[in-house]
């Protein structure tokens, strides 16, 4: 076990990763980032890599570095084009490449500063350099924050199939700092809510009430509502990933919308939706499957699209194909990493605040799909 971190009197709350020998701490707070106690007790290397993009890494890498230098003798940084469209192999053979041009030995910790594609392209690096090298998340979106950070799935988009190549590889440490969503696009802050309203329903109906009751600060950036939503997101979490990691049942749940959602990415074309935005229609349809199914009632669906709809997400699904839109969704949906021997595996709400996964007939799949699309 790593010791732990000095607490930084910036820290509003640290939630524990519970996975034995591979237990870590998610620590959420304000001006984390640029205090060089945030990252003590980390091993002990000369190195570190700082992985980011373009985007994040005029706003927060030099603070990052500042940060680090008392910890890591060298510090090096490598910037990744910007976008899901880059979670590639091209790009992640930018990181091996930086990697081995620096001669970087098996102890150097990788830092993952950025969204949760960088997360979780960073995680596959890590996983796989040397067979292994320890590394940090820095997560600077509430996507990030609340979810990809968090668990250890880390992986690549292959174009037939999101994020169908990767490894579960847990991070030493999550640092969320709550002032990086400051600088944050406000379709990115909807896209981050996505993934904590997903939380109510499969876990918690007590934090959907929450949410919906501070849907308007969130979305205001209020720092004690947004530390909060991370807070209980992350617990959740950190509760169903400490009773099954692999995803060899439980985990699935955490997947509420995605099998509608991944189907909507790929089917669009990568990041024409962001992935929180496919989510939260996705979402919809989940929901709406989950009615016609007679496990939740419709006035459920209502209220869970309402709420995605006041997040600013979209609650109508696109069209993937003129001809037979349902028959593409089916086609993309097969590709889930949940189907088996072919068939779909929904995650449906199987009562509020409870989830479950199930199959469903391709009829009553096209029904769903002809109702929530435009
Ligand atoms: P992202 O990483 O693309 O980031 C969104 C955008 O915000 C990018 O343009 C990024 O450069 C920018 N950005 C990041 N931080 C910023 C900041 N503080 N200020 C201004 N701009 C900033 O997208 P995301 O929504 O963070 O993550 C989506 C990805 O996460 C998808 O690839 C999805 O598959 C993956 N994901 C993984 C898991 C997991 O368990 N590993 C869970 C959910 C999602
Ligand atoms: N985002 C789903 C999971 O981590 O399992």
């Amino acid at each position: 076990m790593q010791s732990s971190p000095d607490i930084s009197p910036c820290l509003a709350a640290q939630v524990q990763i519970s996975l034995a020998d591979r237990s870590y701490p998610i620590m959420i707070g304000s001006a984390l980032l640029a205090n060089s106690a945030t990252f003590a007790g980390l091993p002990r290397s000369a190195q570190a890599l700082i992985v980011t993009n373009t985007t994040v890494a005029p706003l927060y890498a030099a603070t990052l570095r500042a940060a680090l230098q008392p910890h890591f003798a060298t510090i090096h940084l490598v910037e990744l084009p910007d976008g899901e469209a880059f979670k590639t192999w091209e790009t992640l053979n930018q990181i091996f490449d930086a990697l081995l041009g620096h001669a970087c030995d098996r102890k150097t910790v990788l830092f993952a500063l950025g969204g949760g594609v960088i997360g979780d392209m960073t995680g596959f690096a890590a996983a796989s350099y040397m067979r292994g090298v320890p590394f940090v998340q820095v997560p600077t979106t509430l996507l990030a924050q609340v979810d990809s950070s968090v668990g250890g799935k880390t992986a690549i988009n292959h174009p037939l199939g999101k994020n169908m190549i990767g490894a579960f590889y847990q991070p030493l440490r999550v640092v969320c700092d709550l002032d990086t969503l400051k600088t944050l696009p406000e379709r990115e802050l909807s896209a981050g809510l996505a993934e904590v309203i997903k939380y109510g329903p499969i876990a918690d109906m007590a934090f959907l009430d929450w949410i919906e009751a501070n849907i308007e600060a969130l979305m205001a950036r209020d720092a004690t509502a947004l530390a909060k939503a991370i807070q209980r997101s992350c617990e959740i979490k950190a509760d169903v990933v400490g009773q099954d990691e692999r995803e060899s049942g439980l985990r699935a749940i955490l997947n509420f919308g995605h099998t509608f959602g991944h189907a909507i990415e790929a089917g669009l074309g990568y990041g024409a939706w962001l992935h929180g935005e496919a989510v939260g229609c996705g979402m919809v349809m989940a929901a709406e499957l989950s009615c016609r199914l007679g496990l939740v009632d419709a006035a459920f669906t209502a209220r869970l699209k309402k709420l995605i709809g006041r997040a600013g997400l979209p609650v109508v699904g696109p069209k993937l194909s003129a001809q037979d839109n349902a028959g593409r969704y089916l086609e993309l949906m097969r590709v889930d990493k949940k189907a088996e021997a072919g068939e779909i595996r929904f995650v449906v709400i199987d009562g509020p605040g409870r989830a479950a996964v199930k199959g469903a007939p391709d009829a009553l799949v096209r029904e769903v799909i002809d109702s929530c699309c435009v």
